[in-house]
């Protein structure tokens, strides 16, 4: 038998209520598989409870303490006690990019009877928006400067890091996933009318790529331009990478026209698997319906799948996606897709399925 060895961060508000949905999942797919396989689960509370007892998000050797695991399934962080900038910066993105999980695969599926608000049914729409994860607009560089400019007269400095190498991994994962699907095509996001540095040197170094990959359809796309198109012409879409904050904002566009930002999976990935790869739902903390119980556990599920995959598991993925098609098809859907199933409906609904 092989177990896998998975580091359990739930985090705050509906985070741990999803992971503890797609846990109970991905355990039940481990005793249903052909493989023979089991997780063995090591939690760690780590998120706002743990800042107010430790006056950190997690704990200094934190990243030690994951290294040795085959995997991290993270729920999500944030809460009104902490600000959101020291919740994000202390916990996800120290663990991403501590662990130089520089790939974040945003794939979004359209499930069988969930309405979309865009004006084609979505039954053919399959996308996957690849997100530099490592560097761009959230490379953590800048600061702030009161100093004898006195009240009122604060300045901030945000500044995008983009290098050649960062472009080039990140470029190349995307061609090589575009390699891999029916359609072969991908989509470059820039804005390298307005960023004359980065995102030129962005561009650059999609056009460098394009000749080694003369098998993959390309094109590139203004993000403002991007943002219209996935709503007007959605079938023109397959593989699309982007920097940090382009694909963060458009992946969160991509999964509503799904149905709802519940429904959306992510793997941050180390593709040299130097470290451990961390799986989450796109989503945030929810508080708005934290305890509730109607949180929407698709996305953190299908993060599951996503892990399933990267431990070589592909045969169990696709059966877990078939079983939340048939619960989505069997109209077992939480209120944010117009439904009144709970979250443990749903669950059950799954495993019914699997
Ligand atoms: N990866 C992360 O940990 C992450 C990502 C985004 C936001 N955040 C944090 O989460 C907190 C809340 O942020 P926000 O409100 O902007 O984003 P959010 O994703 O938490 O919520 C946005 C909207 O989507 C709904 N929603 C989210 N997940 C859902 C689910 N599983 N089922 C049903 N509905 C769902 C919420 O109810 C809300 O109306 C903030 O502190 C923010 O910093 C964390």
């Amino acid at each position: 038998m092989t177990t896998y060895d998975i580091a359990l961060v739930p985090g705050d508000g509906v985070g741990g209520e999803v992971v503890a949905a797609g846990r109970e999942v991905l355990d039940a797919v481990a005793r249903t598989s052909d493989a023979d396989i089991g997780f063995a689960w090591t939690t760690y509370d780590w998120g706002s409870g743990y800042f107010a007892e430790h006056g950190r998000m997690m704990p200094e050797d934190g990243l030690d303490l994951l290294a040795p695991h085959d995997a991290i399934y993270f729920g999500a962080v944030g809460s009104a006690q902490v600000p959101d900038h020291v919740s994000l910066w202390g916990l996800r993105l120290r663990i991403c990019q501590g662990l130089d999980q520089w790939a974040n695969v945003r794939p979004v599926r359209f499930l069988p009877n969930v309405p979309t608000p865009l004006r084609t049914t979505g039954a053919d729409l399959d996308w996957v928006v690849v997100r530099e994860n490592s560097e761009g607009e959230y490379a953590g560089l800048g600061g702030r400067n009161l100093s004898g400019r006195g009240p009122g007269n604060e300045v901030a400095v945000q500044t995008s890091l983009f290098t050649e190498k960062g472009c080039e991994r990140i470029m190349r994962y995307a061609f090589e996933l575009a390699r891999t699907r029916p359609r072969r095509r991908l989509t470059s996001v820039t804005k390298s009318n307005a960023q004359q540095y980065g995102m030129v040197l962005w561009d650059e170094v999609f056009t460098r790529l394009r000749a080694d990959y003369p098998d993959v359809e390309t094109d590139s796309c203004l993000v403002d331009a991007m943002a219209a198109r996935f709503v007007l012409r959605p079938a023109s879409l397959d593989v699309i990478v982007a920097s940090n904050l382009n694909a963060d904002i458009l992946s969160d566009l991509g999964s509503a026209m799904a149905g709802s930002l519940g429904l959306a999976a992510s793997a941050n990935l180390d593709p040299e698997r130097r470290h451990p790869s961390m799986f989450e739902p796109v989503h945030g903390s929810a508080p708005d319906i934290a305890g509730l119980g109607v949180a929407n556990p698709v996305g953190a599920i299908e993060s599951g799948a996503l892990m399933l995959e990267h431990l070589g598991q592909d045969a169990d993925a696709a059966r877990l996606r078939r079983a939340v098609d048939a619960a989505a098809a069997a109209g077992v859907l939480t209120p944010d897709l117009g439904g009144t199933a709970s979250t443990a409906d749903v669950v059950r609904a799954v495993l019914d399925h699997l």
